[in-house]
Order: C-alpha cells, then sequence, then structure tokens
C-alpha cells in the first residue's frame, strides 16, 4: 500500500444543517459498533421484532407489518410501488416539489398510468383540489409526500386518507422528511402505506427505511406473493396476481422475511438493524409530543433569527415543514460562496435547493438530533458573520438575540 495514502478516517467535525442528512446521536452511533449476530440467531430475530413494535409507536399505528427497507429512503418509495402497482394501474401523484417527481418516475417504471398533478413549488394542495382529481381520474393508488424537502413545503393529509377511502383508492405517503419531526398518526389519517428513512428527524444515517402498512395493502401486495424456486415447498402458498416486477423490493417476500417463517430473502442489515431500533427507542424515549415540540421550536427560533437578519423566507408559511426551512438567498449575494465559507470557517453545512430553487434559496435543516438551540444559535452566528464578510448589510447580533428570545420564552 502507498505509505501515507490512506489516513486513518477522520472526518472534519461538521454540524450538518442542511435538509438531511443530519448529525447521527451519538447513541445511534455506538449502538451501530455493537457486534454482529447472524440472521436467524433468535437474540436477532427478537431484535427485529422489537424494531417492528418500536416503530409501530413511532408511525402511531397497530399495523402488524411494520419493517425495515434496507437502502435509502427511496428503497422503501420503490418497494411500496413496486408491491402496489400493477401494470396499467392509474396512480395519481400529486407533485409540489422534487420528491413528487421522483415518484412519478418510479410509477411509471412499474408501468402504471401515471396522472400527475402539479403545484407551483412553495405552496400545497388545497384538499378540494385532491379531491376533484381523484374523483375525476378515480387512481387505485394515490402517492403523495407529506414533507417535500425540496421546497420545504408539508402537504397536510388529515382529509386524503378519507377520501382515498371513499373513492377505494389507496393511499402511499413518503414520510422521510417528517417522521419523528411532524405528527404524522397513521391509523387516524387512514394512511394505507408509509415509509421514511433514519437521517432526516429519526437522528440516523442513511441506509434503512421504515415502512408500514396496513390490512387493505397487505391484502393487495399477497395477492401477488411468489416464492423463489429454492424456497418453495409443498407449504407455499402462491398469489394469483401478477408477480411484483422486482424481486429485491418485493414487499411479499420482504413480508415473509420479517414474518414468523423468516422465509430468507436477502441478509438482513444488521448494523442498520442496531441503528434504525436505537433511533426508534430514542425517539419514544423522550415521547413524540415532546419531539414534535423541540422540532417546531427550532423552527421558530431560526425563522425568527433569520428574518431579525433581514432575511426573506421561501414559500407558504402555514404549510411550512417543522423541521426544514427556505430563506431566499439576498440579490448580490453568490449563494454558494456563502455556503463555502460555512463549511471552511464553521464547519457547518446549509443547502440550496433543485431544479427552479436551484442557487435562489438556502435550505436549513432543524432536525432529528440537530433540533437543538445550541445548533440554531451557532448556525444563525455564523450565517450573519459570512453574510457580513460578504459585504452584506444586516443588523449584527439580532438574529441570535431573536432566537434566543424564542427559547427564553419556551
Ligand atoms: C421527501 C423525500 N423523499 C425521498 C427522499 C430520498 O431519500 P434517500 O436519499 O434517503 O433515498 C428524500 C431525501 O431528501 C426526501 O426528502
Amino acid at each position: 500500500m502507498t505509505e501515507g495514502k490512506y489516513d486513518d478516517l477522520n472526518p472534519a467535525p461538521r454540524l450538518l444543517m442542511g435538509p438531511g442528512p443530519i448529525n447521527a446521536d451519538p447513541r445511534v452511533l455506538r449502538a451501530m459498533s455493537a457486534q454482529l449476530l447472524g440472521q436467524f440467531d433468535p437474540q436477532f430475530r427478537e431484535y427485529m421484532k422489537q424494531v417492528s413494535e418500536l416503530y409501530r409507536g413511532v408511525f402511531q399505528t397497530g399495523n402488524r407489518w411494520t419493517l425495515l427497507i434496507d437502502g435509502t429512503a427511496r428503497a422503501a418509495i420503490e418497494a411500496a410501488l413496486a408491491s402496489l402497482i400493477e401494470p396499467g394501474d392509474r396512480v395519481l401523484v400529486p407533485v409540489f416539489g422534487r420528491f413528487g417527481h421522483l415518484k412519478v418516475e418510479i410509477a411509471r417504471r412499474y408501468g402504471a398510468e401515471v396522472i400527475p398533478i402539479e403545484m407551483e413549488w412553495g405552496a400545497i394542495f388545497p384538499a378540494e383540489m385532491l379531491e376533484r382529481a381523484i374523483k375525476q381520474h378515480r387512481p387505485k393508488i394515490v402517492a403523495v409526500s407529506h414533507g417535500d424537502t425540496s421546497t420545504t413545503m408539508a402537504q397536510p393529509l388529515q382529509e386524503l386518507g378519507r377520501l382515498c377511502r371513499a373513492h377505494d383508492a389507496l393511499l402511499y405517503v413518503d414520510a422521510t422528511a417528517t417522521l419523528g419531526g411532524m405528527d404524522l398518526p397513521i391509523d387516524a389519517w387512514q394512511l394505507d402505506v408509509v415509509s421514511a428513512g433514519l437521517q432526516k428527524c429519526m437522528g440516523g444515517p442513511s441506509g434503512s427505511a421504515p415502512l408500514t402498512l396496513n390490512d387493505r395493502a397487505e391484502s393487495r401486495i399477497t395477492r401477488r406473493r411468489h416464492t423463489e424456486a429454492g424456497l418453495r415447498t409443498p407449504e407455499s402458498v402462491e398469489g394469483e396476481g401478477p408477480v411484483i416486477r422486482t424481486n429485491y423490493f418485493d414487499l411479499a417476500m420482504i413480508m415473509d422475511y420479517w414474518s414468523d417463517k423468516a422465509l430468507n430473502h436477502h441478509t438482513e442489515a444488521t448494523t442498520m438493524l442496531y441503528a434504525a431500533r436505537e433511533c426508534a427507542r430514542i425517539l419514544l424515549q423522550e415521547g413524540l409530543k415532546k419531539a414534535f415540540f423541540r422540532h417546531s421550536l427550532a423552527s421558530l427560533a431560526l425563522t425568527q433569527g433569520l428574518t431579525a437578519m433581514g432575511l426573506r423566507l421561501f414559500g407558504d408559511p402555514k404549510h411550512k415543514m417543522a423541521n426544514v426551512t427556505g430563506v431566499y438567498i439576498p440579490e448580490g449575494v453568490d449563494g454558494d460562496k456563502v455556503r463555502r465559507g460555512l463549511l471552511k470557517d464553521f464547519n457547518i453545512e446549509i443547502g440550496t435547493s433543485f431544479g427552479p430553487l436551484h442557487g435562489r434559496i438556502w435550505r436549513i435543516g432543524t432536525m432529528g438530533y440537530n433540533a437543538r438551540s445550541d445548533a440554531v444559535l451557532n448556525t444563525l452566528g455564523a450565517l450573519e458573520a459570512v453574510l457580513a464578510g460578504e459585504k452584506h448589510k444586516l443588523p449584527r447580533g439580532a438574529a441570535v438575540d431573536a432566537a434566543l428570545a424564542v427559547y427564553r420564552k419556551a
């Protein structure tokens, strides 16, 4: 090996205040250093059961099928859509940011007749508009984001589950960016399939994607059950529906693997399962209500700080996510240069956005382990210093004072 070429892994101590990933809770990192177990070891199967139980708490559901998809959040989106969509099914996708387009793209790949409806970035769909679209298009499936980090908007979902039931559609919700940070009572809101990731409000690394599905979704998926030839026994029950078009993301197979049958599919990602378990354990120990409040407080402190600095917030404030804030890059300021300055001088990362918003807004995340007062205050102070260094005129000290006032009042 070339002497000195590969030093010890020694990442810079960044404060990750972008739209995710964020810094993992140190307890999660600790859990990830635990020794591996075999996937059929009784102790490991017990950990899998615990993960299902813990995520029932996180998702606020009684759903039996509450499990992990091995992969980033996108893996669970793909597993849900691939397993629900039968070729030719009509799928309605309300698009209010980049991650709506992602669902359109995935649904098309699995042979759906996709009906995208679009909203300008920075706004959400009024309930009447969704109702009209469902009545008009009569979709089999509706696939929607809860919070779309690309625009920092959160789509209200209280009414949508009921609407979908009334019109016999299944509802899939991508809660990647909101699970653990915003209230999402899955059973109460009648959401059929919901998935997430760990690297946002759950305070973990990316690489494992919790997913839950109810009986309505289960019956649609198990009618497509197919057992691999090498695993089939005379007792295997095969579904009569068309085989799910992906093997790795076949939810019928993944459910068999997570069931007491423990029918082999993939090899569960042990270390990521430890991480997911610890994320949920920590969140439930804190309590969902307290965690939601902590996120909304961090968001309020950040937005008050940014406004006091003279910056303008992006999007509809009534429907802003509680954990990511979009803010316009001021006229005459090079947004990427400011981000580079924050990283270089303060070890702080913030994001810009995609598509029409690239270079127009910054996105600042206050989520999971980083939804803390010190993280918010340090970010505001650093942003102020970098902007001042760029000769942008602003009232010095006002941002941190305003954010601090929010925390003192809470
Ligand atoms: C709403 C939403 N969905 C999906 C994703 C994709 O997640 P991942 O990068 O973990 O696959 C993201 C990531 O930012 C997201 O915000």
